[in-house]
């Protein structure tokens, strides 16, 4: 299976599943060298969406590809399209695309594209995720560690956070058995909901210093993340996605993660305990 995004959450959670489930995976990214030193077991090959070169090459001989939307990608007809199509002409097995939540009925976000070009294969299954676990070590990681909080625009809305592992283990799930998932669009959730006041106490359960939620202005927000650099469009998908939390739009748990696995998926608190040194404070420095 060619796994795109191998180096990044998604990606890297469905090649480390996949090697568990004894499937054959060739990890795919811009920086095959980078890959190379994560899984020295595997053959990496160089796969850039801007490139179309870089298609063919990857693509030869795959049985599968598993496609995900690099979050700073937005034109996705000549990149994550032209993949697609290059994938059916090429005549691999199956294509699985990991999407988000909603996008089948919100042509507004760029994956709602991706997701048309997908049913054009001749054997597919769509994942769409919530809100990643994965975000506390990303996108919120700065401010709990620098700040023992969490500043996001959502209000008292809650979050039924999933653990991109699940998503890894899904995948692998289908890619086992391709004729039963095609056609296919899971929704995929964790097993609870939960409001930034109780990731907070997860977290400082977990860690054993104390971690609170501000909630924060949607315009502030914004301004934070721009002073942090993140370009533009980023910054916007972002702040409508935390805003939405508000009016409960990802607070839905859905059965899917269970029924595919056969096991609840993974917590919270689960993901931040088996990640704890990810939030811990530099130690101060010894003079
Ligand atoms: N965060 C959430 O809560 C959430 C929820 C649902 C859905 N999503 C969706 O999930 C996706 C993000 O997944 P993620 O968190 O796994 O992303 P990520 O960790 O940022 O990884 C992005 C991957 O894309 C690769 N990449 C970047 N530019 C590339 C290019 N030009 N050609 C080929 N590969 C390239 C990167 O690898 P290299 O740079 O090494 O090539 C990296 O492995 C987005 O589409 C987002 O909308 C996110």
């Amino acid at each position: 299976m060619l796994v795109t995004g191998a180096s990044g959450n998604v990606g890297g959670a469905v090649v480390r599943s996949l090697i568990a489930a004894g499937v054959p995976v060739r990890p795919a990214g811009t920086d095959p060298v980078r890959l190379a030193a994560r899984h020295p077991e595997l053959a990496p090959v160089r796969l850039d969406l801007h490139d179309p070169s870089t298609f063919a090459p990857a693509l030869r001989g795959a049985a599968g590809l598993f496609l995900v939307r690099p979050p700073a990608i937005s034109r996705v007809g000549p990149t994550l399209g032209a993949l697609v199509d290059a994938a059916r002409d090429a005549g691999v097995g199956h294509v699985v695309f990991s999407s988000v939540t909603g996008a089948d009925s919100n042509p507004l976000v760029p994956h709602h594209r991706v997701e048309a070009r997908v049913r054009a294969c001749p054997s597919w299954t769509i994942l769409r995720p919530g809100f990643f676990a994965q975000n506390l070590a990303d996108a919120y990681r700065e401010d709990i560690v620098a700040a023992d909080r969490l500043c996001l625009p959502a209000g008292s809305g809650r979050a039924a956070f999933i653990d991109t592992r699940d998503i890894g283990d899904v995948a692998a799930t289908v890619f086992r058995d391709p004729a039963a998932h095609h056609a296919a669009g899971y929704t995929l959730t964790g097993p609870e909901a939960l409001d930034l006041d109780q990731v907070a106490a997860v977290l400082t359960a977990e860690l054993g210093r104390p971690i609170s939620y501000r909630p924060a202005a949607a315009l502030g927000y914004a301004a934070h993340l721009r002073r942090a650099g993140l370009p533009m469009a980023q910054v916007a998908v972002q702040t409508v996605l935390h805003v939405g939390l508000r009016r409960g739009q990802a607070a839905e748990v859905d059965p899917t993660v269970q029924r595919l696995l056969g096991r609840p998926g993974r917590t919270l608190a689960e993901y931040v305990h088996d990640h704890r040194d990810l939030w811990a404070v530099p130690a101060p420095a010894r003079w």
